[in-house]
Parts: structure tokens; sequence; C-alpha cells
């Protein structure tokens, strides 16, 4: 049985009485299951809140972290602080933050490095531009936003790591990337990690992101090679969260 993993993005949503409603929520439906991991990644400043309202079963990730250690770096956030607040896993190189931010590869990586040196658990996001894929550069795209991590750090890191593939086409704009667009991803990103460790590439669970939503789930979740999904806009309706995590929850108890 693979572990499927439904990781809440809540992007820059949210304040504090719709966070309680919907975490209580969260709360009530979410059973505890060693088959599923789910992940609650909201904005820095309700990473408290969220701490506190969750069931134990949930854990708790943070949505960015600064590519320094510590020092003068106004309106950072680093690893060693989101360490210190009992955090276990931090999204890296988002689509958005590659786009508005400038997270370049060469920043992504030092990200990914410093995540591990503060035992968070980095969610590495790649995926291509429509206009990419309309040109055929797909694989190639996911092929060097991956390798220049693994070349700027180790291969040994993604031992302990998550690959999210989040087509920016899909991305809040209700188009889901099809089960067998995404499965073929996937099936190729394991064989980029190949290159450097079986071992690593047949057992690194890689998330799906774009549009996912009750209706969706279950078709992308039963691909051999996806294991789970990075949600974003149905993150943020309890209902649809859950429809989600329940497709998860049927799988696992097939
Ligand atoms: P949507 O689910 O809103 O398309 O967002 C996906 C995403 O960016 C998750 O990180």
């Amino acid at each position: 049985m693979k572990k499927l993993f439904i990781v809440a993005n809540w992007k820059m949503n949210g304040n504090k009485i719709s966070n309680e409603q919907l975490v209580n929520y969260i709360n009530e439906k979410v059973y505890e299951n060693p088959n599923i991991e789910v992940i609650i990644c909201p904005p820095f400043t309700y990473l408290t809140q969220i701490l506190k309202l969750k069931a134990t079963r949930i854990k708790v990730g943070a949505q960015n972290i600064s590519e320094s250690q510590n020092g003068a770096f106004t309106g950072e956030i680093s690893g060693s602080m989101l360490q210190d607040m009992n955090i276990d896993y931090v999204i890296i190189g988002h689509s958005e933050r590659r786009q508005m931010y400038s997270d370049t590869n060469t920043i992504i990586a030092q990200k990914f490095e410093l995540a591990h040196q503060n035992n968070l658990i980095p969610i590495l996001c790649v995926g291509e531009s429509l206009n990419e894929r309309k040109t055929g550069q797909t694989i190639s795209v996911v092929e060097s936003q991956i390798k220049s991590v693994i070349e700027s750090t180790c291969i040994e890191l993604f031992t302990k790591s998550i690959i999210a593939y989040e087509p920016v086409w899909a991305i809040g704009t209700g188009e889901t990337a099809s089960s067998e667009q995404a499965e073929e991803v996937h099936f190729n990103i394991r064989s980029i990690l190949k290159e450097y460790d079986l071992n690593i590439a047949t057992s690194i669970p890689i998330l799906y992101g774009g549009s996912v939503n009750g209706a969706n789930s279950k078709d992308l979740f039963t691909m051999g090679n996806i294991n789970g999904g990075l949600i974003g806009g149905a993150s943020l309706n309890g209902e649809e969260f859950v429809k989600i995590y329940q497709a998860a929850e049927r799988l696992t108890n097939e």
C-alpha cells in the first residue's frame, strides 16, 4: 500500500475565525491512518494558531523559508525559526514564488538545503508553463529544476524530501492535468532520479498539484506514480478538502 499525502496550501488566505472553522471541520473528518499524511500549510502568521488547533494526526508546514540562515534580512523567516516552532514541512520553489518573487533554481537549492539543515521536510515544487508544455519542453524543464537542486546539494537529501509536480497552467485555473498527463510526468521524474539513486527514485513521494478537487482526486491518486496532492483553492473549503481526503482514504482501504 502506497502512502498518500494530502497537503493544503492555503497561500495568502484565511483569518483567525475562518481558520478555526476550517481546522475544526478537518479535525472531525480526518482519522488516524498510517497510510495518509494530512498537512496544512497556512501563512506564517497563523502557524501557531494551527499548531494549537489541529488534531495530533495532522501535520503543519510553512509555505516558504529564507535562503539565508539568519541575520539582517528584513521580513524573512528562517528554517531555524520554523524548526523552533515545531513545524514539520516546508513548501519550496512554488511556481508563484518562482514567477513573482524571483526564486531561481539556485535560490531554491539553497532553501532546500537549509530546510534539511533545520530538520524540515521540503516539498519541492516543479512544473512547466503552458508555453513550455505546448512547445514540448515539459520534461526538460522539470529535469533542469530537479537536477539543479541535486547538483547544488546532494541526492541523499532526497531520501527525506517530497516532490510536487505542479504544472503552472493547471494552478488556480480549474484546468487539471489529466491523470495520464500527470502520471507521465511523475514517471519521468522517477526516471530522472534513477540516474542518481534507484532506491530514492522509487520511494520518494511525488504529489500532483493544480486544480485538484473532490471530483478528480480519486483518478489522480489511483495512478501508480502519484502519491497524493498539493491542494490550493479546494483546501480553503472544508467540505471539498475532506472529499479529497476521503478519496485517499477509500484507496487506502481497498
Ligand atoms: P490550485 O489547487 O488552486 O490549482 O493550486 C494548486 C497549488 O498551487 C498548490 O500549491
